[in-house]
């Protein structure tokens, strides 16, 4: 883990934040700690009175957050689902100032070979980011029905050719069973051969799986009320996506709670009651994208968008 190459490349950093508008004295939330790139800024803002509870569901990354030394970080083994149980536990439900959540995966994740996330490096296929939870990639493919394997790489990888792909998934399990990385990348060479200048022909196929094993966009859709519940007044959140199905999730949540809403003119309702059901919870910023600095050293940032929100 100390090799420096494999350590992530943090997206948006100092944009994000800025944008969370670090009080030193304040309790903030980093719900995706990965290797520290995020946290690490905030504990350097804060003094002694501050606090900052750091969650991960991947234990290497919980493992890492441990080895740095400091009396203001509190760090959670969990899913970021979990974030208003863990506020409740702690006393701190309605009292934080920020919240920080960079979705995706890390480099450490996706350069070690061994927890199969690469279409790059032979693995066995887990994918799990938290590998006690759930079952591996390889397993699932191997028992799972043709059309629900064209469903998730239809749905999550926006792949064209994903009826001919889960089609040939179940064909191969039938003769041998899909194991390694290399396995699910032949089968998807067969279909889209490779051609220079172009993403690899796995990309979509491997970011659908993921996003599947993983119950992603269960977890985007579980966080986000949540996390408002759990800041306090003037709070904000500062939510990192890298894909388009995550952002349009994160998009709509903040335009439905940030914007006020219209009633029908015939609804029978009063000022008074407009006031009260209509009135919005967020103030919401406008969405910033890397730079193209950003963009050159860390191509991998390309596709980051980061959405802004204060509790009002
Ligand atoms: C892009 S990395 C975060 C990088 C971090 N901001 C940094 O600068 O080092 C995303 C991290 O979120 C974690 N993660 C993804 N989904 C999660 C979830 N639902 N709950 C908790 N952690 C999650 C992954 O395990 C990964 O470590």
């Amino acid at each position: 883990m100390n090799n420096k190459k494999k350590m992530h490349n943090s997206v948006l950093l100092k944009e994000s934040i800025k944008e969370l508008k670090i009080k030193k004295d304040g309790l903030y939330i980093d719900a995706t700690f990965g290797y520290g790139g995020h946290s690490k800024l905030i504990l350097k803002s804060l003094n002694d009175n501050g606090m900052l509870y750091a969650f991960d569901q991947d234990p290497d990354a919980i493992a890492y957050a441990h080895t740095i030394k400091s009396n203001k970080i509190k760090i959670f083994h969990t899913r970021f689902s979990q974030i208003y149980k863990i506020a409740c536990n702690e006393n701190i439900n309605g009292k934080v100032d920020g919240i920080l959540i960079d979705l995706g995966m890390s480099n450490v994740q996706l350069q070690t070979a061994s927890r199969g996330f690469s279409f790059m490096k032979d693995g066995l296929l887990d994918m799990r980011m938290n590998p006690q939870l759930g079952i591996p990639a390889f397993e699932w493919l191997n028992k799972e029905k043709e059309k629900n394997i064209a469903a998730v790489i239809k749905n999550f990888g926006e792949e064209r050719f994903y009826k001919k792909i889960a089609y040939n998934i179940v064909q191969q399990a039938k003769k041998k069973p899909i194991t390694r990385t290399i396995d699910l990348v032949n089968i998807i060479q067969r279909i889209i051969p490779k051609k220079t200048g172009l993403k690899h022909p796995a990309t979509r196929t491997f970011q659908a799986i993921r996003i599947y094993i993983n119950e992603e966009l269960n977890e985007v859709n579980n966080v986000l009320l949540n996390a408002v519940k759990v800041l306090k007044k003037n709070g904000r959140i500062a939510i990192i996506s890298f894909h388009s199905l995550e952002d349009r999730i994160i998009k709509k949540f903040m335009n439905n709670f940030g914007k006020m809403k219209e009633f029908p003119s015939n609804m029978p309702i009063n000022e008074i009651q407009k006031k009260h059901f209509c009135k919005p919870i967020l103030k919401i910023f406008k969405k910033i994208k890397p730079s193209q600095d950003e963009i050159y050293n860390n191509p991998s940032a390309r596709s980051a968008i980061l959405r802004v929100a204060e509790k009002k």
